[in-house]
């Protein structure tokens, strides 16, 4: 699957966002070694730091899918603001990053952008 293919993807699991609260959908697909990909939405709660972000649910369904290396990660939001993952998100994907690396794709109101985590995340905590 291609980055554009990717997006839309993103852009589609953005559509099952739960934000009553910051009205601020995202969606997230990640692309993995195997080639299989897996989506995932943000979901908020009454209890606001209960929040799950879109990129953590993606990887949480990959490994829940036996998933263990992930090559890239699309994010979109249809308000078209900025949306490169936050702090949090950008460790738990550098957890699962490839070998080769691991591409972060966002489609904001400026274009597509292509990052790579370890230039969103350089020195990345690891035990
Ligand atoms: N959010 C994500 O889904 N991913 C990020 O990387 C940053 C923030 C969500 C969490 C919350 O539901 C909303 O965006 C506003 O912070």
């Amino acid at each position: 699957m291609n980055y554009e293919e990717l997006l839309e993807c993103a852009e589609k699991a953005s559509q099952n966002a739960y934000v009553p609260y910051s009205k601020f959908s995202v969606g997230a697909c990640v692309l993995c070694e195997s080639g299989k990909t897996y989506t995932g939405c943000n979901f908020e709660n009454a209890s606001y730091g209960l929040t799950i972000c879109a990129e953590r649910n993606a990887v949480g369904t990959a490994i829940a899918n036996g998933e263990r290396k992930i090559k890239a990660v699309a994010i979109f939001s249809p308000n078209m603001q900025n949306c490169t993952p936050c702090g949090a998100c950008r460790q738990v994907l550098s957890e699962f990053k490839s070998d080769s690396g691991l591409d972060v794709i966002t489609k904001c109101a400026d274009g597509i952008r292509v990052h790579s985590i370890d230039e969103l995340l350089p020195e990345t905590f690891v035990l």
